[in-house]
């Protein structure tokens, strides 16, 4: 968390007066992180309801330590709000474009937010300046907003356009923006590199390509990171198998420095804004690039299948899920987020609906307007608990985490929780008498000795294994 205690006022040695157009997780955590460095910031947000929180001193997300910040910096005047860009553009000098690129049908990004901010820019702009696309984008998109911009502006009003793509992670959104294991700056000019590797805290490596470059790098590194996650998956797929557990056995293999234990974790599967549509649009950018990137579209196939199993195995395990009453733990794609968007807990939470259950959910962060269709929003975990036939922990969270196991197992009418998420010590659970289903934890009735020529003795998988 940045250090308030000069009220957040620290001087950057080469100051800039910024606009950022978007006040969502990456710019309005951009904005007050650029002003909290000493930039004079207006931060643009088309979205009325968005900036009417705003303007009454709230944030309209979720994410630790960024109300603080924007506090601080509208008290100190380096952040202001704007409607529009016509009217938030001013002079500034650099500009970010941290509007949103979601996911379209074909797999490639809808850019529709990007061109709309950049015809405004072009059209509002009364001097020359630089525009940064923060935004995650197509490899040749910069190139295509400069293009925007220009047709956009007036006579004698010069555009430039630069990538910096933006890594930071939800829940860590402050603290990756102003301790960044990288800044990443891709510019045809080393003049714009500069200028826009200079927003940036001063301490911070950065990694200097061309514009198609860094778009890609972003690509790239969601794209790695989701398939460490499905290796971890298809690691515990094996694991469930063969009777042993995934997180010893990706202990043992993230130990390896090469490799690294961090996103070798199994579970319901890689969610939310970015990971899901980032692999999409790299196997949309192969397509169209005429390169395979078959480990991209194995990575997302394995995903599928980490979602899809959770229902279809608690139903297996309970018999059926019609009628059932289920209690399921976290909605949020993550811990310490309230963002749902391609949430694997609200897939399971929509599968089980659509099953015949009755679902009740609990998530402290995500707001009650947001539930699921089909799902019963309640105050706190024990209520999700209380009478339960089965349980589902579909995010792991510290609160779930330190559960006691014998009260839920007092409190649940059945016996079965399935940690979706990893969250449970299975030994303690277990000894409370609970039966605990997870992803990649083996479970004693899968066990069966699996020995290879010449140590000839095979024994089948029961057909009544839950894996
Ligand atoms: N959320 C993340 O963790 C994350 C991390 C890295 C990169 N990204 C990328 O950054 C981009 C933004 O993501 P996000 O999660 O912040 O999105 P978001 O949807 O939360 O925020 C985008 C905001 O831009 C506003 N907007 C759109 N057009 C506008 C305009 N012309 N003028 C003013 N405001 C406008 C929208 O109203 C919205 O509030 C996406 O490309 C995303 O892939 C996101």
């Amino acid at each position: 968390m940045p250090d308030s205690s000069a009220a957040g006022r620290t001087s950057h040695p080469r100051a800039q007066r910024v606009c950022v157009v978007g006040a969502g997780y990456v710019g309005l955590t951009a904005a007050a992180c650029l002003a909290h460095l000493g930039h004079s910031v207006t931060c643009v947000e088309a979205n009325p309801g968005r900036l009417e929180v705003l303007r009454g001193g709230g944030i309209p997300i979720h994410e630790p330590g960024l109300g603080e910040l924007v506090s601080e910096q509208v008290a100190n005047t380096r952040l202001r709000w704007a409607a529009d860009v016509a009217s938030g553009l001013g002079d500034a000098q650099i500009v970010l474009l941290c509007v949103g690129t979601p996911p379209s049908p074909s797999g490639q990004p809808d850019l529709t937010q990007l061109a709309e901010a950049a015809r405004q820019v072009g059209r509002a702009a009364t001097q020359s300046l630089v525009v940064v696309v923060k935004s995650t984008v197509p490899p040749g998109s910069c190139e295509a907003i400069e293009l925007i911009c220009a047709e956009e502006a007036r006579p004698g009003v010069s555009i430039r356009v630069a990538s910096s793509p933006e890594f930071l992670r939800e829940s860590r959104a402050v603290e990756d923006f102003l301790s960044p294991d990288r800044v990443v700056v891709g510019a045809s000019d080393p003049e714009v590199a500069d200028l826009v590797a200079s927003l940036y805290p001063p301490a911070s490596p950065v990694v200097r390509c061309d514009r198609r470059g860094a778009e890609l790098v972003k690509y790239a590194a969601n794209t790695f990171l989701a398939i460490k996650i499905s290796f971890a998956n298809e690691v515990a797929q094996l694991c469930d198998a063969l009777g042993t557990d995934a997180f010893d056995v990706l202990d043992g293999v993230g130990a390896d420095a090469r490799i690294g234990r961090q996103f070798l974790n199994p579970g319901p599967g890689y969610g939310g804004s970015c990971l899901p549509k980032d692999v999409s649009g790299f196997i949309a950018l192969g397509r169209s690039a005429g390169v395979r990137t078959s480990l991209a579209s194995a990575a997302q196939e394995q995903n599928f299948h980490a979602r899809n199993s959770i229902s279809a195995r608690l139903g297996k395990a309970l018999g059926t899920l019609s009628g059932k009453r289920i209690g399921l733990l976290g909605l949020a794609f993550k811990e310490g987020t309230d963002d749902l968007r391609d949430s694997p807990s609200v897939q399971i939470a929509d599968d089980l609906v659509a099953g015949g259950a009755e679902v009740y959910a609990h998530d402290p962060l995500v707001p009650r307007s947001a539930t699921p269709a089909g799902v019963t929003r309640m105050m706190s975990s024990f209520e999700v608990i209380d009478g339960a036939d089965a349980v589902v922990i579909g995010v792991d969270s510290e609160q779930y985490r330190s559960l006691d196991p014998l009260k839920v197992a007092q409190m649940m009418s059945g016996d079965v929780v399935f940690d979706a998420a990893g969250a449970c010590n299975l030994v303690s659970w277990g000894k409370a008498g609970l039966t605990v289903y997870g992803v990649g934890r083996g479970t004693p009735s899968a066990f069966y000795p699996v020995v290879w020529p010449p140590l000839c003795w095979t024994v089948g998988m029961p057909a009544d294994a839950v894996y």
